[in-house]
């Protein structure tokens, strides 16, 4: 990192206003009338995108850390994770109260009638106790190896994300295609390190 003359703590910041930048684009786009069409279907589709693009770039970190040798990398995963779920928390938020005018019952019947709604909603539920359990405190209340146990339900809340957008998306279904696509290969990575490390275990066993 020292070649890049910032510190590890100025790194983190410069990230940190990076990932706001997709919101003041989509702010400045709102206030400056730069938005054809449905603006507030607008707004949820660019909050869900981002927030898919941010969580799937948090579980691409340990792997391109791993491939790269860039160790630095590691500092990043969380925040970026964070931000993810802050974008899904506006996704959500957007969605019940400028599409549904916070009408429960309304939003009741979404969930029960139309398929990628219950998908959204079941990853955003697998995900309020990712977050929730993702401050430092918690991490070592938890210990290492159970909050890594839990967080590996991430996966999960990706999976059901990108059936959501399948779901949603009509004609075209090739964005959804590639980002489900991107989830397979890190699903992929992650399988075969815990095959390896079982053949390691076993092998030092039988040693
Ligand atoms: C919290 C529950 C969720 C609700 C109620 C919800 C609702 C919606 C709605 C209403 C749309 C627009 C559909 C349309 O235009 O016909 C949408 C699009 C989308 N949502 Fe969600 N969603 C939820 C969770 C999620 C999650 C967890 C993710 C990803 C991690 C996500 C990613 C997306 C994406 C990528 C799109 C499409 C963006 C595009 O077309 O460019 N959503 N969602």
């Amino acid at each position: 990192m020292s070649r890049f003359n910032l510190s590890i703590k100025n790194w983190k910041r410069l990230v940190f206003i990076l990932c706001l930048i997709p919101l003041g684009l989509l702010i400045w786009r709102v206030l400056t009338d730069r938005i054809f069409g449905d603006v507030i279907n607008v707004m949820i589709r660019d909050v869900g995108l981002w927030g898919m693009r941010f969580l799937l770039l948090s579980l691409a970190i340990t792997p391109i850390r791993k491939l790269s040798g860039w160790r630095f990398l590691a500092s990043f995963r969380r925040m970026i994770g964070l931000y993810g779920f802050f974008y899904i928390c506006l996704h959500l938020l957007m969605y019940v109260v400028l599409e549904r005018s916070s009408d429960m019952a309304e939003i009741w019947a979404d969930i029960v009638k139309r398929p990628y709604i219950t998908f959204g909603m079941a990853s955003f539920v697998v995900l309020i106790p990712l977050a929730a359990t993702s401050v430092n405190w918690m991490i070592k209340k938890m210990g290492g190896r159970n909050w890594q146990r839990l967080h590996r339900a991430v996966y999960y809340a990706m999976i059901a994300a990108v059936v959501h957008y399948y779901l949603l998306a009509k004609a075209d279904k090739s964005q959804p295609i590639i980002y489900g696509s991107i989830l397979a290969i890190l699903l992929l990575y992650r399988l075969f390190g815990f095959l390896r490390n079982q053949w390691d275990s076993r092998k030092s066993a039988a040693a």
